[in-house]
């Protein structure tokens, strides 16, 4: 039925991999994700203690029910080893986001994470078009969304503030028949 993500998220799947609600459980694997300053470094604000990660499923859960917000933890088996969401920012259009604990970086894990979640952004929540925001300095994550199948469109001069400074950004986009198409 459409829209039914908005009462619940289902588990996405491919192999060991799988995508599933942000939930409470999470707290620990994601706190110290965001703790890792690999992960943070180039990260605006991510919640970095366990009062903040309740905040943000408080929000993430209301933000879900109006229609806005969908996210997941990243699951290898039994473990979270990251978590992905999908901001409506426009009718039709979202901003996307991921990060995967270091120990998953290279090893495929976000080639398929990635893929589910932008299958799920267009085929269940209808979008037709996903934006990535990456620092310009976070060239790991920029090859990533690129071998996903996103174009870079330009730069967002002093998009996000961290560490007493205004950072720049390459804005990606994605359009349904560009994923299909991602390069390996
Ligand atoms: C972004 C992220 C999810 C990508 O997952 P990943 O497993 O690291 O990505 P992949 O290994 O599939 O792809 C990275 C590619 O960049 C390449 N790469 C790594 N470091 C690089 C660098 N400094 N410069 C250029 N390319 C680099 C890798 O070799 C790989 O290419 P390959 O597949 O041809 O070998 C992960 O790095 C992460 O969580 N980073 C921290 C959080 C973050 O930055 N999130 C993005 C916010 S927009």
């Amino acid at each position: 039925m459409a829209n039914s993500w908005i009462r619940g998220l289902p588990t996405l799947r491919q192999g060991r991999i799988s995508l599933r609600e942000i939930q409470a459980e999470d707290d620990e694997p994601i706190v110290a994700l965001f703790r890792d300053p690999r992960v943070a470094r180039h990260l605006a604000d991510p919640p970095r203690s366990r009062k903040s990660f309740r905040e943000f499923l408080k929000w993430s859960a209301g933000t879900r029910l109006a229609g806005r917000y969908t996210g997941f933890a990243v699951r290898q088996g039994a473990k979270t080893v990251g978590m992905m969401y999908v901001w409506v920012v426009a009718p039709g259009t979202a901003e996307i986001g991921f990060a995967l604990t270091p120990s998953a970086w290279g090893t495929g894990v976000f080639r398929v994470a990635g893929a589910l979640l932008c299958r799920f952004a267009f085929d269940v929540m209808k979008l037709h078009r996903l934006e990535m925001r990456v620092a310009v300095e976070n060239t790991r994550a920029q090859v990533a969304v690129y071998k996903l199948g996103a174009t870079p469109e330009g730069l967002l001069r002093d998009s996000f503030y961290k560490d007493g400074r205004y950072r720049d950004s390459v804005m990606f986009r994605l359009l349904r028949p560009e994923l299909a198409a991602s390069r390996r």
